[in-house]
């Protein structure tokens, strides 16, 4: 069955946005050719799940979508969708599920922002978390994880220390 993965970035306080939800303090970082396994976790992924302040952010960051292989699922309670075939809004995760979860396909990769992982974590959906550490602390912002209602038990499935002080630990779901 597909796997649903959290590929996401995080302070060690634990937030992954400012209050205002820029995302400044990962400028500091991806340079000298560094890409966090990102480009290898990439080709294993068929669709991902955006929840609509992060698609808003993505599509604001430069012309080329950074998902046009992948089909995207974009989670709103706007009816405003997009005429644009491999972006698709829906405003029930439980829709979102049902089209992708059972069918064959590569992994779906889970991209954020807080309220759209709390609702997949509320329904412990999340097989997979590579979670980026940044070595800086930010005081408030964005939580990456928003208070849930499930207890999951994740195993280490590896571990990756990269020189500029970002560690990488990638969990599996038991
Ligand atoms: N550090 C990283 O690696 C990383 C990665 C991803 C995101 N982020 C950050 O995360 C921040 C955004 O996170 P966020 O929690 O504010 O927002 P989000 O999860 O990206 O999107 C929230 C939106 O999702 C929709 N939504 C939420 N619950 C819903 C439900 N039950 N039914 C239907 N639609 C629902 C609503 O859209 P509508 O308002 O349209 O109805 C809501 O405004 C951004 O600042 C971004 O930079 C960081």
């Amino acid at each position: 069955m597909r796997k649903i993965k959290l590929y996401i970035a995080m302070t060690i306080d634990g937030y992954i946005a400012s209050l205002d939800g820029h995302i400044d303090f990962l400028n500091d970082y991806g340079k000298d050719g560094l890409d966090y396994g990102y480009a290898k976790f990439l080709e294993t992924i068929g669709t991902v799940i955006l929840g609509r302040k992060t698609y808003d952010q993505v599509i604001g960051f430069s012309s080329n979508y950074p998902y046009e292989k992948q089909t995207s699922y974009v989670l709103t309670t706007s009816k405003n969708n997009p005429k644009i075939n491999h972006i698709i809004f829906k405003n029930n995760i439980d829709d979102i599920i049902s089209d992708i979860k059972d069918k064959q396909g590569k992994d779906i990769f889970l991209v954020g922002g807080a309220k759209t992982i709390k609702i997949m974590m509320d329904k412990n959906l999340i097989d997979e978390i590579h979670l980026s550490i940044i070595p800086k602390t930010l005081g408030e912002g964005i939580p990456c994880f928003l208070k849930h209602q499930n207890l999951s038990t994740y195993q280490v499935l590896d571990t990756n220390t990269y020189k500029d002080g970002i560690v990488q630990i990638i969990y599996r779901k038991i």
